[in-house]
């Protein structure tokens, strides 16, 4: 033995000095992250490419599904797919979980899926048509709280489940109670917005409160919620995080074991949200924006209420234009949408742009329009859709440092900026928005076509609906007792299979 090692010796010594080498390349590397890179952003993107031959189980893939590339093709088996979720929007303007059923499930059905959506009848206005004959409606009355009735939609489920048995379940949120979701092992949940997210909301709240109010019980409250949440989720056989950090608390907090949480992030209708000159000259011409070198046009969106962080977004607009003439001259705020706040930005001057609320085709005139989207959010739920659209058209983005922002959205300064939920976070941040346009107007450009660049890649509605499908013809799979000799393995993901990216 002792022969061997000294035998050995000059080769073992070689390898120390590699090991020198490596960890002096590794310090250098660290260096130079943390110089460039700032504190906050506690994700770090990996860009390292999957190798081409190497499959993955997508079922304990730990990042994104939106990273990964999905063929075009249409689907290899179509699938009866049941969905549950509380209300189905009736206007374009909804945000949320509602705008992330109606994208995802009109992608699904226009892919060929057979669809049925059991949800609730609206009180007032009449149900939306849909040309599509594969996509099918269950409604029912809701409950006094505006819930599914569990007993008639699970009555109504088993209807359609004698006929043909659908392949694949789909809850948003607690559209279908854990109750009956308990023993279904071809079933998926997507959530938007989970308890120990909103304790971060909830402590922002507290702070931003006025003495005049009196204190919310919601902290003490939503800590209770937490464990009763993480007592009843694992009742969900899937879960859907959509973004990073609700996929990471699934797993951490919540212990749901890792081959049950699936990060897929939200996506937009790209056909929609796109660049476009013309609209931005429209827009610009319409609400007498002149386009000049020095001007800056910030862009807000969204109900004007104080969870929004409009009291935080007034007062610090309101201290700078006090304090700085030349900012006030150079900057316009353009704000869509209505709300208590929408009176108040008017009186801060001419150059603020109360818009009202706008459909969609109107808002990605808007985000065109603007040269950075803002938004001062103080309650994080999901993720946010707004500064998914402000991306995929282009635009920087500004936000709030809530960690499914930071996590997915803007991973990184050359992306846009994000602050804290304090008016003196916030004005350090729009006085650095401010002076590096000043300094190179290209500079805001550029990055709003990183942003633009990375959105196309994750943020597509079509990318979102992929990843989904993928995820259903997996899990319908898992769960089927397979006559013919082997089944497809749809939970194998390899990267070459895969060239055609579905996004374009
Ligand atoms: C229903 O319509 C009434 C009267 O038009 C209106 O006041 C109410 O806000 C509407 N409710 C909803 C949920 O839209
Ligand atoms: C749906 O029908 C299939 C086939 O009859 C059955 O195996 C399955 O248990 C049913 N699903 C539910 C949730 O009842
Ligand atoms: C689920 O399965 C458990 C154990 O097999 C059973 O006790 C329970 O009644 C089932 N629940 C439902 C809703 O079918
Ligand atoms: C406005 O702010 C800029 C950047 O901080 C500064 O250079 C300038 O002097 C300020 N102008 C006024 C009038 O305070």
């Amino acid at each position: 033995m002792v022969k061997d090692q000294s035998s050995n010796m000059p080769s073992f010594r070689y390898f120390c000095s590699f090991l020198v080498f490596l960890s002096a390349i590794s310090s250098v590397s660290f260096l130079y992250w943390s110089h460039y890179s700032n504190s906050f952003w506690f994700s770090q993107e990996d860009t390292t490419e999957l190798q081409q031959n190497e499959a993955i189980n997508l079922l304990s893939y730990p990042k994104a599904w939106n990273h990964l590339s999905f063929s075009s093709n249409p689907p290899p088996k179509l699938l009866k797919i049941a969905v549950f979720v509380k209300k189905w929007p009736q206007r374009n303007q909804a945000g949320g979980l509602e705008r992330h059923a109606l994208t995802l499930h009109l992608v699904l059905a226009k892919r060929g899926h057979e669809l049925h959506i059991f949800t609730t009848t609206s009180l007032n206005s009449s149900f939306p048509k849909y040309s599509l004959t594969n996509l099918h409606f269950h409604l029912s009355k809701p409950t006094a709280a505006g819930y599914l009735d569990q007993a008639v939609v699970w009555k109504q489920f088993q209807n359609q489940n004698s006929t043909i048995p659908f392949d694949v379940i789909h809850t948003e949120s607690v559209g279908l109670l854990y109750t009956r979701a308990r023993n279904l092992t071809n079933l998926a949940v997507s959530w938007h917005g989970i308890a120990y997210e909103a304790i971060h909301s909830d402590i922002i709240q507290e702070l931003v409160r006025s003495p005049d109010e009196s204190r919310s019980y919601a902290l003490t409250e939503r800590t209770i919620r937490v464990v009763e949440e993480v007592k009843f989720f694992p009742s969900y056989a899937h879960h859907v995080a959509t973004s990073d950090h609700a996929g990471d608390v699934l797993k951490r907090i919540y212990m749901i074991p890792d081959e049950r949480v699936h990060v897929i992030l939200n996506g937009v209708d790209n056909g929609i949200f796109k660049p476009d000159l013309k609209l931005r000259k429209d827009f610009r011409k319409k609400f007498g924006i002149a386009e000049s070198s020095t001007s800056l046009v910030l862009g807000m969106a969204g109900r004007l209420v104080k969870d929004k962080g409009h009291p935080i977004m007034f007062e610090a607009l309101r201290q700078i234009f006090e304090e700085n003439a030349t900012f006030w001259k150079s900057v316009y705020v353009v704000v869509a949408g209505d709300g208590p706040w929408g009176d108040r930005y008017k009186n801060l001057g001419s150059n603020l742009l109360v818009l009202g609320p706008l459909e969609q085709s109107q808002l990605a005139m808007f985000y065109n329009g603007i040269d950075i989207f803002v938004n001062p959010t103080l309650r994080a739920q999901g993720l946010d859709h707004t500064l998914l659209e402000a991306t995929v058209c282009g635009k920087p983005v500004m936000a709030t440092r809530f960690a499914s922002i930071t996590g997915s959205v803007v991973v990184s300064h050359e992306m846009g900026y994000t602050f804290s939920p304090t008016v003196a976070s916030l004005k350090e941040a729009l006085y650095t928005v401010w002076g590096d346009h000043r300094k190179d107007r290209g500079a805001i450009e550029q990055k709003g076509e990183v942003a633009r660049q990375r959105g196309l890649k994750l943020f597509t509605a079509m990318k979102m609906g992929a990843a989904y499908e993928r995820l259903f013809l997996c899990i319908a799979s898992q769960s089927q007792v397979d006559k013919k000799n082997g089944r497809d393995d749809y939970c194998r993901y390899l990267p070459s299979d895969n060239i055609a990216i579905l996004d374009q």
